[in-house]
Formats: C-alpha cells, sequence, structure tokens
C-alpha cells in the first residue's frame, strides 16, 4: 500500500510554479495576480482565503483580497466582480462560496469573465471542459488528477467509481475520467438514490469519494488492490484538538488502507492540492495560456 502524499505534491507543484513565475519575471513577463472576494465571517471560508493568500506569496504572484461583510448587496458585488472583469492588473480571481443566501452564486459566477475565472466554475469553463476544450478545470478535480499522473496510476480502460454528483466534485471528476485525454477510464457516478452501492463499489479499480459522510467507504466495499481517493473535509469535534475539531474523510482509513495500492489520507491527501491547482490555473490566466 502507497500513502499518496497531496501536501508533499503540493509543495513540490508550488516550488515548480514559483520557479516559472521568476524566470517570467526575470524575462519582463508580469507576476500573475489573483484576487479573491470574501463576504462575511465563515470560519472555513476564512480559513480557505487565507491559505490562497499563502499560497500566492509561496509562488510568487501578486494577490489582492477583498472583504465585505455579509450585508453586501447582490447588486454590489456583482460590481464589484464587474470592477474585477475590468481590472488589466488582475489576470484571475475567485469570490469564496458559500455566499450569504440573499446573494445568488449562480449569478454571481455567471458574471465572472471566464477568461478569469481561476476556479472553474463558470458555465463556459465547464462546458468547454466536457468537451475536452482548452478551459480552466476546477482545483479539485485538478488536483486529483495531477495525483493519480504523479503517482503513475493506471487509469486508463479502468474502472472508476465516484461517491457524489457535486458541480464541484463528482460531475466534472466523472467528466475528465471518463476522457481520452484525461482518466480514460470507464465511469460510474454513485450517489444517494443509488442501488447496490457497495457492490459497484467492490468492483472499482479507482473510487473517487466526495459525498461528504464521514467514515462513509468502509473495508467490506472495496477489492484489494483498488486506488482510493478520499475528497471528504467533514469536520467533527475532536477535543484533543486545539481547534476542538478534526477534518474527516469520507473513508475510514484504518480499515481500508490495508486493502488499497494506493490512498490519500485525511488531511493531507487532495485537499492541499486544491489550493495547488488553484495556483496552477493563476499561472495559466497569467500566462493568457487559453484565451487570449
Ligand atoms: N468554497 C469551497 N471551496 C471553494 C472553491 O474551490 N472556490 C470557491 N470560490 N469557494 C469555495
Amino acid at each position: 500500500m502507497q500513502i499518496i502524499d497531496g501536501k508533499a505534491t503540493a509543495a513540490q507543484i508550488k516550488a515548480e510554479i514559483a520557479e516559472e513565475v521568476e524566470r517570467i519575471v526575470a524575462g519582463g513577463g508580469k507576476r500573475p495576480h489573483l484576487a479573491a472576494i470574501l463576504v462575511g465571517h465563515d470560519g472555513g471560508s476564512e480559513t480557505y482565503v487565507r491559505n490562497k493568500v499563502l499560497a500566492c506569496e509561496a509562488c510568487g504572484f501578486k494577490s489582492t483580497l477583498l472583504r465585505f461583510e455579509d450585508d453586501i448587496t447582490e447588486a454590489e458585488l456583482l460590481a464589484e466582480v464587474d470592477q474585477l472583469n475590468q481590472d488589466d492588473d488582475v489576470d484571475g480571481f475567485i469570490v469564496q462560496l458559500p455566499l450569504p443566501r440573499h446573494i445568488s452564486e449562480q449569478k454571481v459566477i455567471e458574471a465572472i469573465d471566464y477568461r478569469k475565472d481561476v476556479d472553474g466554475f463558470h458555465p463556459i469553463n465547464v462546458g468547454r471542459m466536457a468537451i475536452g476544450l482548452p478551459c480552466y478545470i476546477s482545483a479539485t478535480p485538478k488536483g486529483i488528477l495531477e495525483l493519480l499522473k504523479r503517482y503513475h496510476v493506471e487509469t486508463s480502460g479502468k474502472k472508476c467509481v465516484i461517491l457524489g454528483r457535486s458541480n464541484i466534485v463528482g460531475k466534472p471528476m466523472a467528466q475528465l475520467m471518463m476522457q481520452k485525454q484525461y482518466g480514460d477510464a470507464t465511469v460510474t457516478v454513485c450517489h444517494s438514490r443509488s442501488k447496490d452501492l457497495k457492490k459497484e463499489c467492490r468492483e472499482a479499480d479507482i473510487i473517487i469519494a466526495a459525498i461528504g459522510q464521514p467514515d462513509f467507504v468502509t473495508a467490506d466495499m472495496v477489492k484489494e488492490g483498488v486506488t482510493v481517493i478520499d475528497v471528504g473535509t467533514t469536520r467533527v469535534p475532536d477535543a484533543t484538538k486545539k481547534s476542538g475539531f478534526r477534518l474527516n474523510g469520507d473513508v475510514k482509513y484504518d480499515e481500508v488502507a490495508p486493502k488499497c495500492a494506493y490512498i490519500t489520507p485525511v488531511p493531507g491527501g487532495v485537499g492541499p492540492m486544491t489550493i495547488c491547482m488553484l495556483m496552477k490555473n493563476t499561472l495559466s490566466a497569467g500566462k493568457k495560456e487559453f484565451f487570449d
């Protein structure tokens, strides 16, 4: 069994990005600039955004954080998005989700210029991804593909079961694992209404668990030699931690890991790769790699 070390892989990729940025700047090019909009004071969002700003520093990017209270109106937020769309110094930007209930997340996502949508959430990027065109691929699925590639996990022709059908992970992951240029696998998507989910999992060569239910995948659900990618990051109370909680994956790691060829831990697996892939997308934005 080999543990897929997302933390070390992410650190290596960030170092590779930083090197490339210095080459670009030394050659007279522009330092990539990522902006982030954070609305309100959600604990998880604060942490994510802080880590994104730190990752920008590690990569040698310029970053700008725009903070607003949660009473900002939808119209005001849309005006902020438009300003970033118009700002030639900003290569890419994100609006951290979730947003307060009085603001339509979909409206905000669709207001972002798709050429600066480094989250890859805009329908143009989602659509281009689905038909295999150059685009920003959202960070979590992109990070999973990168881990599979860097650990030489064979995916072509393999049976891949994806647990979960969210827009951010399950759906794009299924699209990517299916496509010849990425996973080239036979893909099954299971969700809360799936019959015989256990049987589907037991036949899988690769399981990607993204349902947000702690310890959902148990040893009896997997075959020997499976590769397991755990996307779960549910906060569960833990009195031994200073924060009072720990992150729990969708996989019962201790009993599943011994049966695996490869497995990602939580934390330290998919999580660190997600921010790292946002950095990769920002580098692409700076280089105008996908769109002029
Ligand atoms: N909230 C949780 N994950 C994400 C993400 O990847 N991007 C944004 N913008 N918000 C999030």
